[in-house]
């Protein structure tokens, strides 16, 4: 299959692109990415002669109308991902998420071609730290950011889309991913980082926000079986019973790393902070047999620490303007 990956560059596309090319090689790729502070095309280096790299934007409707004449299947992660940066400018949220998810989707229409949509549980809004309930597909669309609400929109476009024109495309919620090539400005590679450059880990609020943890190879796997299997027109949450608040997070990653239980500091809260997150992924995993590998979230997480160690090249260079953005908003 010709594949067009959006959002390549990114954290979670250019680990689907290095799981694609080590479980999947038969597929050719082509990255479109318009490399915003959040793509880094040294994320592609160890692929870069496997794969078309072509830089420009998912609202260049000229563009994508030539990429997409050209694929069998366009998987959609390209997306502005941080709910921070939602709330001090909604702007390249709307044009990215909303606009660009559009004009893929009126290329895929008129070429005939599949689309997987990436999208977020955070659509769904938030949970009470003490209910039993987990998100399914059935929980109504209730999203708090101008993040979520742009990636909202984005999913109801392509149901849309998908009823009003009869396009091929499925659509999948993840809930957090974590791994290698996260942006430093995320909650686990911010704290690891932090320790590695010599700063003190920083907590929103209590710490007593839950999110639900999945590694990001578990997610690029449930994509491609969905890929594989998926019935078109479906929704598919994707979730591997992750579980934690941010406070038992940033205590693993402080043992990890050799620092005592309090080397951290409180901060700011975010304005409209989603309290709790939680995936049911009965869909995934009864019909389409997927299963996550990574089950041992303290695992995961000790490779994800190594990972920062030896990679310090790659984040470097970008911590030191996330860092003084956050202390100039008191986080
Ligand atoms: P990211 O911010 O790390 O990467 C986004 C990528 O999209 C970057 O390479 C950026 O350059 C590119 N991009 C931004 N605007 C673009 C545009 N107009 N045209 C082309 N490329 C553009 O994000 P991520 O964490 O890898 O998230 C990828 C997708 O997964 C997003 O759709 C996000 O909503 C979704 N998602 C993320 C998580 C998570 O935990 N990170 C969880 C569930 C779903
Ligand atoms: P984040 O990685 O921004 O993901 P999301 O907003 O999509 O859940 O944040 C994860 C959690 O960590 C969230 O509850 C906010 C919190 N957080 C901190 O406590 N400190 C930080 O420095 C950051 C960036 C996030």
């Amino acid at each position: 299959m010709r594949m067009l990956v959006t959002g390549g560059a990114g954290f979670i596309g250019a680990n689907f692109v290095h799981y694609t090319r080590q479980h999947h090689p038969e597929h050719q790729i082509t990255v479109l990415d318009a490399l915003t502070y959040a793509g880094n095309e040294a994320s592609l280096a160890p692929v870069r002669d496997d794969i078309e790299f072509v830089h420009g934007s998912v609202a260049d409707a000229a563009l994508v109308d030539e990429l997409v004449s050209r694929s069998d299947v366009v998987v959609h992660f390209a997306a502005e991902s941080h709910n921070d940066n939602s709330l001090n400018d909604p702007s390249p949220f709307v044009t990215t998420n909303l606009i660009g998810t559009f004009t893929i989707l009126e290329a895929v229409r008129k070429h005939g071609v599949r689309l997987h949509h990436i999208s977020t549980d955070e659509v769904y809004g938030d949970l009470e730290l003490d209910d039993p309930k987990k998100f399914t597909p059935q929980t109504p669309y209730n999203p708090s950011s101008p993040y979520s609400s742009t990636k909202a929109g984005s999913d109801l476009l392509v149901r849309a889309w998908v009823r009003s024109f009869g396009i091929h495309a499925t659509i999948s919620n993840c809930s957090n991913n974590y791994g290698p090539y996260q942006h430093v400005e995320k909650f686990i590679p911010r704290q690891i980082t932090n320790v590695l450059a010599g700063l003190r880990p920083k907590l929103y609020g209590k710490g007593e926000n839950v999110r639900d943890w999945i590694h990001v190879d578990d997610h690029n796997s449930a994509v491609h079986a969905i890929l594989e299997k998926g019935r078109s027109g479906e929704t598919y949450l994707i979730g591997a019973d992750g579980e934690k608040n941010n406070l038992e997070v940033l205590m693993q990653i402080l043992e990890l790393l050799g620092q005592p239980a309090d080397a951290f500091d409180h901060v700011t809260d975010r304005a409209g902070h989603d309290l709790r997150y939680a995936i049911d992924a009965t869909k995934l995993r009864d019909e389409l047999g997927w299963t996550p590998q990574y089950t041992d979230f303290r695992d995961g997480l000790a490779a994800t620490v190594a990972w920062y160690r030896d990679n310090e090249s790659w984040w470097g260079p970008l911590k030191q303007q996330v860092e003084a953005k956050y202390a100039a908003q008191g986080q």
